[in-house]
């Protein structure tokens, strides 16, 4: 594989995608393979988190989306949710300053039911603090469903008594009103499947699927998979 700085200067060739949104999965399965237990795995995947991240800062990517913790996780056994919910406040709390001082804006999508106090709590403050930063944004989707953030938005309309609503004014009533859709797509692990991640925003998304377990993800790889969405013909239902 080409050095980092040779895909960066290949990449900035042509124009970059506006949105991508990241599936990071496989943490399990690097822990097993490595005979440690699932969390070590989720450990190791922020340290991925932290690289990509940067990269993105690198290249001038507008915004980010991953995908950290699904309303369907709570499904786990051995408080595996509660393990990775504290792990995801103990990253938070460890990484924003660090976040804010490289003017990035983080947001976090998702439902708070189930959420601590103090989770909730950091997750608003970590908003409150970056929202005027000018660089790029980053939506960390914990207790995300994409079903139920659908269902959110009805809810919010039917509170407001609107009888109707246009294809144009509906993503105003999802957590990521103001977020372009995602352009790319990528899921670590194998896996070939979607896990109710942005399911009305990715009606349009290019698709990336890689073997690559999460916490093996590299810069070099995530750029190569960009440079090969660049080459990519959107149609968008045209010719
Ligand atoms: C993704 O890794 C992280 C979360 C869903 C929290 P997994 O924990 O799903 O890893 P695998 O799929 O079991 O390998
Ligand atoms: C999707 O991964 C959720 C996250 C990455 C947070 P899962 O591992 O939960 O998805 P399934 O269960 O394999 O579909
Ligand atoms: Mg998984």
């Amino acid at each position: 594989m080409k050095s980092k700085s040779e895909l960066i200067l290949e990449l900035k060739k042509n124009p970059m995608p506006r949105h991508i949104a990241i599936i990071m999965d496989g943490n399990g399965r690097w822990a097993k393979s490595k005979k440690l237990p699932r969390i070590k795995g989720h450990i190791e995947g922020t340290k991925a988190v932290k690289r990509i991240v940067q990269v993105c800062d690198e290249i001038g990517l507008n915004y980010l989306t991953i995908y950290a913790f699904s309303t369907e996780n709570w499904k786990r056994p051995n408080n595996e949710p509660r393990a990775v919910l504290t792990l995801i406040e103990n990253t938070l709390m460890k990484e924003i300053r660090e976040l804010h001082e490289n003017n990035v804006v983080i947001k976090f999508i998702g439902s708070l039911e189930g959420i601590s106090d103090s989770l909730a709590q950091k997750m608003d403050n970590a908003f409150e603090l970056t929202k005027n930063n000018t660089g790029f944004h980053l939506l960390v989707a914990v207790n995300y469903g994409g079903r139920l953030e659908i269902i959110e938005g009805i809810n919010a309309l039917l509170r407001e008594k609107k009888d109707s609503i246009t294809l144009e004014d509906f993503p105003n009533y999802l957590y990521t009103k103001d977020v372009p859709d995602p352009d790319l797509l990528i899921r670590t692990s194998g896996e070939m499947r979607i896990s109710n991640y942005l399911i009305w925003q990715i009606a349009y998304s290019e698709m990336h699927f890689t073997k690559t377990l999460w916490p093996d993800f590299s810069q070099e790889e995530f750029l190569q998979t960009i440079i090969d969405f660049q080459r990519r013909a959107r149609r968008f239902g045209g010719i």
